[in-house]
């Protein structure tokens, strides 16, 4: 499945965004209920986009081109101009698959999609103190690099240019440590002891296609900014402390991640076409 985006960008109901994979319009909502609902932004009627921003809030999904409308559970509500016989239950917006962890959001288009019940759960107690789903979004920014998603999401795997081309993450960030066994490492090591005496899930769990693992920073940093100091004052969700390092978290092919104890990078990559990546 792939990382679509943070519950605390819909926080109230009707709230929704949008997304493409390729050329396939999405649209992910939080429905009356407060449940996280995901369609393909396609009317059923002649194909129109529905919502059209890139964010918003709505009380019914009303298409722009005739005006069919929907609730949040994509029913079809109403049609003007159809015939009494029209079956509206029969046009309901299509699904897509959606699955949420720890406040993050993943989506699949596939009728089957892979399996979430490792990666899900496993996740979760990791980013539950962090308190995803209920930050403020601060800042988000879009590039579009010409090349492949997954060429793009294996550049940013390797971090052996880290230390010639990234010198604002280098003044925090920890590179030379016991990469494949972490817990062999002195530092690492005593790091996860004390983050376990607070509650804090640290050890390196990985999959197939993830990898999840709380780290230190560079000594004396509690924060990724330039003087290693917090950059904001309150802590994210139910962190017991400044000093926890960062959860790192990678999912094939679309996310890479870092949560500190005052804030948080989630990098999405979406396929615009096998030479275009959304980044
Ligand atoms: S295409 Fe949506 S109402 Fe006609
Ligand atoms: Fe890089």
């Amino acid at each position: 499945m792939d990382f679509a985006g943070v519950e605390c960008e819909i926080p109230d109901p009707g709230d929704y965004f949008t997304l493409a994979i390729g050329p396939t319009p999405i649209l992910v909502l939080r429905d009356q209920t407060g449940a996280i609902q995901a369609f393909f932004n396609t009317c059923r009627h002649r194909g129109s986009k529905i919502c059209l921003a890139e964010k918003g809030a709505v009380r019914r999904l009303v298409c722009p081109y005739h005006q069919w409308t929907y609730d949040l559970t994509g029913q079809l509500v109403h049609t003007g101009r159809m015939h009494e016989e029209f079956e509206r239950t029969a046009y309901a917006l299509r699904r897509v698959n959606v699955r949420t962890t720890g406040g993050t959001i993943y989506i699949c288009l596939a009728g089957e999609p892979p399996d979430f019940d490792v990666y899900g759960p496993l996740i979760e107690p990791y980013l539950v103190p962090h308190g995803l789903g209920n930050a403020k979004l601060a800042h988000e920014t879009h590039v579009v690099v010409k090349g492949n998603w997954k060429l793009v999401m294996e550049n940013s795997r390797e971090c052996f240019h880290c230390p010639a081309r990234h010198h604002e993450l280098m003044q925090t960030f920890l590179h030379d440590y016991n990469f494949e066994e972490p817990g062999n490492d002195q530092v690492v090591h005593s790091f996860w002891e004390k983050c376990s005496s607070l509650g804090l899930v640290s050890e390196n769990r990985e999959g197939d296609d993830f990898r999840i693992i709380r780290l230190p920073l560079r000594k004396g940093a509690v924060s990724s900014t330039m003087d290693g100091k917090s950059a904001v004052s309150r802590r994210l969700g139910t962190m017991p402390t400044n000093d926890a390092g960062s959860v790192r978290w990678v999912h094939f092919p679309s996310t890479f991640n870092h949560a500190f104890a005052d804030y948080a990078v989630l990098v999405r990559m979406l396929p615009l076409g096998p030479q275009e990546t959304l980044f």
